[in-house]
């Protein structure tokens, strides 16, 4: 194994365990695999340089996200790139905890876009009789591929980003803003930018809860999540327990009591509604 090989292979063995907290073992012969360490070191990005990003640069981002797999070749998912900084001061007016919107050199929007395949349906004569929820959640599936392999271009160039759903908090005047038609829905807006610090990798659920054989399995789920919380605490402790006016003082503000707390307050509640009136009837 090359010097390189063996450096890349310590990197990918600290970086899962850091992530799952648990040993790993990268197979012998898994050569050049710094993909797999760019996704292993995700981290998301709230900061950034003044570097702008290269408009070709970002052309050939988009082609890459644009390259993602789509649910029956139907290509359901298109990308808005907000140009204009009086409509991004607009929808970062809507969110104003999140800065990171406004100070961000690329704001995009991640949309679901079921309108060009209705056009098909009408401009070739046929009935479009798919109306229903799976219709609506194969776009949003696809849009949510886009956006993830997106991110991961982007990072492999240097580049930090950070996903938005709260762009849905206000989807009915972000859609306004943007000129979204009926059948097309805001998925999650994307700040893209130079970070100006490293990223954190923040550790997520073990293997073992997340991934399954053969069966859905929940054996010692909670157990597991307490050891997780306080793996997580170890490391990246919550500064702020949420919603603190409205709940006694946690002995222990771990990953699931935030979590938790956090699920107590209806969210997006009205999204559904939104949803329907751009023309999705759920069935
Ligand atoms: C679909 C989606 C929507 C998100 N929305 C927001 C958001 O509105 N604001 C924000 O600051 N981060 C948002 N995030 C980022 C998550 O908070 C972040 O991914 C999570 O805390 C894990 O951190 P990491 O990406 O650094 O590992 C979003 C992530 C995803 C995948």
């Amino acid at each position: 194994m090359s010097h390189q090989d063996e450096q890349l292979t310590e990197q990918l063995t600290r970086a899962a365990q850091a992530r799952f907290g648990e040993p790993f073992t990268v197979p012998a012969g898994l050569t050049q695999a710094t993909e797999l360490l760019r996704l292993l070191t995700h981290s998301s990005h709230r900061r950034w340089t003044e570097q702008t990003v290269a408009p070709e640069l970002l052309k050939l981002l988009f082609a890459c996200a644009l390259s993602a797999p789509s649910k029956s070749d139907l290509q359901q998912a298109d990308i808005i790139e907000v140009r204009d900084r009086e409509k991004i001061k607009a929808i970062a007016a809507f969110i104003p905890d999140m800065p990171w919107i406004n100070n961000a050199p690329v704001f995009l929007i991640f949309c679901g876009n079921n309108r060009r395949l209705r056009q098909l349906s009408e401009w070739r004569g046929k009935p479009f009789v798919n109306e229903h929820l799976d219709h609506f959640m194969n776009a949003a599936v696809d849009a949510g591929l886009v956006l993830a392999q997106f991110i991961a271009a982007a990072q492999s160039v240097g580049l930090g980003t950070v996903p938005i759903s709260a762009v849905r908090n206000h989807a009915r005047e972000t859609s306004e803003l943007l000129g979204l038609p009926e059948a097309v829905f805001p998925v999650a807006g994307l700040c893209v930018g130079y970070p100006t610090e490293g990223g954190r990798i923040i550790p997520r659920l073990p293997l073992s809860v997340t991934v399954h054989t053969d069966v859905f399995d929940e054996t010692d789920l909670r157990a597991q999540v307490d050891a997780y919380d306080q793996r997580r605490h170890s490391v990246f402790p919550l500064r702020q327990q949420r919603y603190a006016a409205l709940y006694p003082d946690a002995e222990f503000n771990g990953w699931s009591e935030d979590k938790a707390r956090h699920y107590s307050q209806p969210e997006r509640a009205d999204f559904g509604e939104y949803i329907r009136a751009q023309k999705f009837s759920l069935k």
